[in-house]
């Protein structure tokens, strides 16, 4: 935090109305592990309400004591700020944990019981915020039960995990839940990638800076890469990965969201819906890609950095003959007028080389290369490089005279790099989220109509899936992914990116 007062004035500094926050899943990982780290970052900036409270709703029987104490170690393990006592202990005393089925009427009562009481006591003025960080299987009786009992003092604003459904007609039947108590603008459907600032700084790099535009179509573009590789494999989530696989999990949203910010047209302006409007253009646009444009991969026993690790189907709890991908490939179109016969190049996968998330902008060779037979590493096309993560930043490829005698080019990258320009660390992406929520901002929030165009795409690919059985596993822990992901894109005389 700065220590200048003048500069204090000059951030935008934006702070919630006074609300309470429910969390129902309060003792899961997704609680442990990302939204009190982000709330503790969030106090430790002072930009939570000053009027609040927290009520973590879970089956698990402990005693708020308990809770709060679970919390600070998880805060203690996972933040990304110095723990200190101060600011911890005044986030834990505006604690309570109310232990319950969510199934049972009793608890739901004694959930607003707690409410109440904040509203009398800490000023919460019936404002709510009830976040959703349940398996799928709870969510509708939750939701029944918060719109039963909605009151008509403040607000209320529902956040909700993904995954949203499992399919466009599993979607459409949670969204006819919410809406039946709820409307749109009420609900923010989290896509955690929205809230990571490189992804936000997508925006600002096309639509902040004149240079980009004019050349962001397919006159000037050559086709647009995009990876979202992790090293680590299902870790212990088997249960729910089973059934959803890398499509479900990656592709059908965080895949599809840096997609449509990467082809989208400038909004009008910054509001949810002109930013949501593009997006979901985009989306509709995006052709049904053809079985030979789509392949999938699922690892087997390999080395990952340095360390011998066990193939999906030896994972705990999958099935010793398990079909579920763990890896995606695909070329699309986005059949519109700056992007047509522009491929998307994209792929997902666990256990991979490495944990990377980048979106490749490659450029067309030029035109007439009077350097070609000098060049030193051959003439590459320039490629501007967005890193989501690790290293977040950008790059910009571009050829350069190798000092001394003669002409000899070889690439050469400008960067620019978070970690130097700027100097403060950067947000998880769950602070933004949570703040924004508490603001009634849902510009980085999925919508119902994305949500339906994203979840008809996956359905279209994993209809043609079912039609025969995958060979797996076909790449081996450590590696990028199938041979058949290499062949997707030879075929047009291109290669993925090399590390
Ligand atoms: C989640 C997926 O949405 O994103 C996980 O369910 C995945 O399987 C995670 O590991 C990746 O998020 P991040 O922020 O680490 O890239």
């Amino acid at each position: 935090m700065s220590e200048n007062p003048l500069l204090e004035g000059l951030r935008l500094r934006r702070t919630p109305e006074p609300c309470a926050l429910v969390i129902f899943g309060a003792s899961g990982d997704l609680t442990q592990r990302k939204l009190f780290p982000a709330l503790y970052s969030l106090a430790f900036r002072r930009l939570l309400p000053e009027s609040f409270g927290i009520v973590g709703v879970a089956r698990t029987e402990q005693t708020t004591k308990e809770w709060a104490a679970a919390m600070k170690k998880a805060v203690q393990e996972h933040g990304r700020d110095p723990f200190k006592q101060d600011v911890w202990s005044a986030l834990a005393e505006s604690m309570t944990y109310v232990a319950t089925d969510f199934a049972d009427d009793h608890g739901e009562d004694e959930v607003l019981e707690v409410l109440r009481s904040f509203d009398a006591d800490r000023g919460t003025s019936g404002n709510r915020v009830y976040y959703l960080a349940v398996p799928p299987a709870a969510f509708e009786t939750i939701v029944n039960e918060l719109g039963e009992r909605r009151g008509d003092d403040g607000w209320t604003r529902l956040i909700v995990e993904k995954p949203f459904g499992h399919d466009a007609a599993s979607a459409d039947e949670l969204n006819r839940i919410l809406q039946q108590w709820f409307r749109e603008d009420e609900v923010f459907r989290i896509d955690h990638y929205l809230g990571k600032e490189t992804v936000q700084n997508m925006l600002a790099l096309r639509f902040a800076n004149g240079i980009f535009e004019p050349i962001w179509n397919r006159q000037f573009i050559d086709h647009v890469q995009i990876t979202v590789a992790e090293s680590i494999g299902v870790e212990g989530r088997a249960g729910f990965y089973e059934s959803a696989g890398a499509v479900r999990d990656i592709f059908q949203n965080h895949l599809l969201q840096l997609i449509a910010l990467t082809a989208m047209e400038p909004p009008i302006d910054f509001t949810a819906d002109s930013v949501r409007n593009e997006k979901v253009k985009v989306l509709r646009s995006l052709h049904t890609p053809g079985p030979k444009s789509v392949v999938r991969g699922q690892y087997g026993r390999g080395f990952v950095e340095g360390e011998e690790v066990p193939g999906y189907r030896n994972e705990p709890d999958v099935a010793a003959e398990s079909t579920t991908e763990t890896f995606v490939a695909a070329k699309l179109y986005v059949d519109n007028w700056r992007w047509a016969d522009t491929p998307f190049y994209v792929r997902a996968g666990k256990r991979l080389a490495r944990r990377e998330t980048t979106i490749a902008i490659q450029f067309q060779r030029a035109p007439h290369p009077p350097f070609a037979e000098i060049a030193g590493d051959g003439l590459r096309p320039n490629v501007l490089l967005i890193h989501v993560q690790p290293d977040e930043g950008v790059s910009l490829a571009i050829g350069a005279k190798v000092p001394g005698q003669g002409m000899s080019i070889r690439t050469v990258h400008m960067d620019f790099l978070y970690g130097g320009a700027f100097r403060t660390g950067l947000p998880e992406a769950y602070e933004r989220l949570i703040l924004d929520a508490m603001l009634g901002d849902a510009t980085l929030f999925t919508r119902a109509d994305e949500v339906d165009e994203q979840w008809e795409l996956v359905d279209s690919i994993v209809a043609a899936w079912r039609r025969d059985r995958p060979n797996f596993p076909n790449y081996e822990a450590g590696t990028w992914g199938p041979r058949s992901a290499d062949e997707l894109i030879h075929r047009d005389g291109r290669s993925w990116r090399r590390h």
